[in-house]
């Protein structure tokens, strides 16, 4: 009989809690150094670091994993958008991603790029003093997810009141007090503001041939936003930050830049290689649907399994010298298990903007460094594992080219 796997868990769950919750990274980490590639991290709550066993979670053909459990379904519904794609299950996930999946194959992903790229080109970045790059990030990357979801019809106007309601979604689910949203808070009156403005887009978006909102033309009002609200949310935080951490490397490294300016290829290499070490997203859990043994040790049902794209992803095992930038890596054909890079998930949940963020972000930074020489700021750059994993204190210097 397998026992449980080991771990600092024992009954200091509220030890480790605390442990995770101050460090997330270096706590994720460090278990996995000290303990193995299945450690129990707090109750009811296994990480997994070994390549096969990420792949087995993730692409599970036997049915013994899946997005949520009852458990986790009842947390769901409470911290909302519950009918979108990202949030369902089973059948009626098979029938929305379905719907949805086709709309983000090849034509918007060409138009990802087009749209990066121009909007690249109307970055104004001063030159010589140090300067924040985030706002100009955030603003490709927001008009980028706004005029591929609503369509070429979208103003800046439009930007600028989804960008409202993606910052109030957030603070309010980093908000320690979760009131119901009639109680007129400031937030919540901010939050109603921003719902409607964001409602007056879609209804203008949805007269004119927006290919996303096409294929959800026969969703309510609830599912509608509940839709659209992941969408953005997932695509553009993640986006702007692999654009970011993606810049912040190159400054260090002016000969990849250089190459990165000079042919996609090697621009491609180059945003693999920043999302292998800097993956926005670093943590992805399923829930055991039953018992199952994993790496040797029982894992009982419904507990939730997390792998994290920050800990397999500077395994020394499949990444030599893995803390080093070298987008050389992706240039020839490794031989590395598959689940050893996953930052866009693996198997049938993978992203379903997985082509169109990597789009992205390749016209944009190979616009931003064929204009830009990018050059360091002064201050220490932190990994801040928020939603997704921000570059914390990150500034650059540039030389117009
Ligand atoms: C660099 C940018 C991005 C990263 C790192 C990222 C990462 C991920 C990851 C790891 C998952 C899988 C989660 C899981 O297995 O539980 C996922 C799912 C998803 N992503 Fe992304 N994403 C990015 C950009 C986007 C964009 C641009 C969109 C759409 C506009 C998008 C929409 C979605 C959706 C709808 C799902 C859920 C798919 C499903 O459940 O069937 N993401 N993303």
């Amino acid at each position: 009989m397998p026992g449980p796997p080991p771990g600092p868990a024992g009954d200091r769950i509220a030890g480790n809690l605390a442990a995770f919750t101050a460090d997330p990274l270096g706590f994720l980490a460090r278990c996995s150094r000290e303990h193995g590639d299945v450690v129990s991290i707090g109750s009811r709550n296994v990480l997994l670091t070994a390549p096969d066993d990420v792949e087995r979670v993730l692409v599970d053909r036997a049915g013994e994993f899946a997005k949520s459990s009852p458990r986790t379904r009842r947390r769901a519904r409470k911290q909302g958008f519950p009918r979108a794609t990202m949030n369902s299950d089973g059948a009626v996930w098979r029938s929305k991603r379905a719907r949805l999946g086709p709309v983000f194959a090849r034509g918007l992903v060409v138009l990802a790029a087009e749209t990066a790229g121009a909007e690249a080109r109307r970055i104004a970045w001063p030159e010589g003093a140090e300067f924040d790059p985030a706002p100009a990030a955030a603003r490709l990357a927001l008009r980028s997810i706004t005029f591929l979801l609503f369509g070429a019809a979208a103003s800046d106007r439009d930007a600028d009141a989804v960008g409202r309601l993606v910052h109030e979604i957030m603070d309010l689910s980093v908000s320690p007090y979760v009131l119901p949203s009639w109680v007129p808070t400031p937030g919540a009156l901010r939050m109603r503001r921003a719902l409607r403005d964001v409602s007056e887009v879609v209804a203008k978006a949805r007269r004119g041939d927006a290919p996303v909102l096409s294929a959800l033309a026969g969703a309510d009002d609830d599912e509608m936003r509940d839709e659209l609200a992941t969408l953005v949310l997932s695509g553009y935080e993640t986006t702007k930050n692999a654009i970011l951490w993606t810049l912040h490397l190159l400054a260090a490294h002016p000969e990849a830049a250089d190459r990165a300016a000079a042919a996609d290829s090697f621009a491609d290499a180059v945003v693999r290689e920043a999302m292998r070490l800097y993956p926005p997203a670093w943590l992805t859990s399923r829930e055991t649907l039953r018992d199952v043994e994993l790496g040797g040790f029982a894992v009982p049902a419904d507990t939730t399994v997390s792998v994290s794209q920050w800990v397999t992803h500077r395994d020394p095992r499949w990444y030599p010298e893995p803390h080093e930038f070298r987008p050389e890596r992706w240039l020839t054909g490794a031989d590395r298990p598959r689940g050893a890079y996953f930052p866009f998930g693996l198997g049938p949940r993978a992203c379903i903007g997985a082509a169109l963020a990597t789009a992205e972000a390749v016209a944009a930074v190979t616009c931003l460094c064929a204009r830009f020489r990018l050059l360091p700021g002064d201050a220490v750059v932190r990994p801040r594992p928020a939603l997704s994993l921000q570059p914390e204190g990150l500034r650059l210097r540039v030389a117009v080219r």
